[in-house]
């Protein structure tokens, strides 16, 4: 999926029920540039790892 095309409130781990604008803040705000720190520091994308993609594209888009 595209996460530029996705609206803010975008559950985009199901798993730990987080949004897309939830997630871009926290990845700015900790300054997070990597999936395995935004995986532990967010408690997020580490059940099914589902969203992997998902969420390199987030650490892309946070920082542009
Ligand atoms: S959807 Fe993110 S870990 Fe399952």
């Amino acid at each position: 999926m595209d996460m530029r095309a996705a609206a803010d409130d975008f559950k985009v781990c199901l798993c730990k029920q987080k949004t897309k604008k939830e997630l871009i803040d926290l990845i700015r705000e900790k300054e997070i540039r990597t999936l395995d720190d935004l995986r532990e520091i967010g408690d997020v994308g580490n059940k099914c790892g589902g969203c992997g993609e998902d969420l390199l594209q987030l650490l892309e888009i946070a920082y542009e």
